[in-house]
């Protein structure tokens, strides 16, 4: 009998502190945004067929067998494929997103992960939780050259989580709901290239960025210390605090800092840019009351899009798990 269709999701992502930090070994904190999201399809094709790669968004559809190693989606198939030892399925497998692309919120990240475990779940062999995230990091290589892995993390897991490099996951318990307000420039923005300006950057300057990276990774450690307390008052200071350490680090833009000023402005608590920089998102912690005008002002100001997003209260503790 063929395989049924199958359809996998997975949410965006946005970056409350700590990110380029976090590349150098200090902490960040990370939320799903579950507003947007990226899906994969995987329906079965005539025999002999063997696996096409379809993304209708981008208007490109290949062979996997023609596509080069460092093609993301083929990529993300073939690292599925030889996790499972599986051969080729005859298959159309096909990816989609609401998350804009190249603006921090995790576009590529989730459109791996809803393809790993689309294919994973077509092949009859879902793949768990952390093999899935140690997949996608691996795709995420070819995306950015050397990624943290918070990305995948907040992805994978879609949850809030506390990431250092290197170490197990660990979810973040929140002590008290808040709401976001994320506004994109419009702006698209190379995170591979972006780390890089910041690598060359702390190459010739490394007690000063080492110094930057350290206030980062403190400012991180006081926020999670108020999300899990439910100190939502602490955390808008905190956002403001990262923002300038990310200008002084040189990721920010006139357009992000129109942004975070008009956010701030009309009520925010508080608002940084999120992700890589130079373009893409910011984020701001808004009273549920100020969110209409926050959003209304953040459109004024040249955002093209603004998602309004509530990270919710969760009661589990704190965390280690490798799954
Ligand atoms: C990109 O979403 C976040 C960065 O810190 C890069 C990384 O952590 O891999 C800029």
């Amino acid at each position: 009998m063929a395989p049924a269709s199958i359809e996998s999701s997975a949410p965006g992502k946005v970056i409350l502190f700590g990110e380029h930090a976090v590349v150098y070994g200090q902490p960040a904190i990370a939320v799903p945004v579950t507003e947007v999201q990226a899906s994969a399809t995987v329906e079965p094709a005539p025999p002999g067929s063997g696996l096409t790669l379809v993304a209708p968004d981008l208007g490109t559809g290949f062979p996997l067998a023609a596509a080069p190693q460092d093609e993301p989606l083929a990529a993300a198939a073939r690292l599925t494929l030889t996790h499972l030892s599986a051969p080729e399925p005859d298959a159309t497998l096909t990816v989609r997103s609401t998350i804009p692309i190249a603006s921090g919120l995790g576009s590529g990240t989730a459109v791996s992960t809803a393809l790993i475990r689309a294919l994973a779940g077509f092949l009859g062999r879902p793949v768990g939780t952390a093999d899935v995230s140690a997949l996608v990091f691996e795709v995420e290589k070819i995306h950015h050259g050397t990624p943290s892995g918070v990305d995948n993390t907040v992805v994978v897991y879609e949850q809030p989580v506390y990431f250092v490099r290197g170490r197990p996951v660990e979810r973040l318990t929140v002590g008290a709901p808040f709401t976001l307000v994320i506004g994109d420039t419009g702006i698209r923005s190379s995170t591979r290239r972006v780390v890089e300006q910041v690598r060359r950057a702390w190459q010739r300057s490394p007690a000063h960025y080492d110094a930057l990276f350290d206030q980062i990774g403190d400012t991180a450690n006081q926020a999670r210390r108020a999300i899990e307390a439910g100190r939502i008052d602490l955390l808008g200071r905190l956002m403001d605090d990262n923002h300038e350490f990310l200008i002084e680090l040189g990721v920010s833009s006139p357009e992000l800092d129109e942004l975070v000023e008009t956010a701030r402005l009309c009520g925010a608590m508080g608002a940084k840019l999120s992700g890589a920089g130079q373009g893409g998102n910011m984020v701001a912690l808004v009273e549920d009351d100020c969110v209409e005008e926050v959003t209304e002002e953040m459109r004024e100001a040249g955002a093209v899009k603004v998602i309004c997003t509530k990270v919710t209260a969760t009661l589990q503790r704190i965390e280690k798990t490798t799954d």
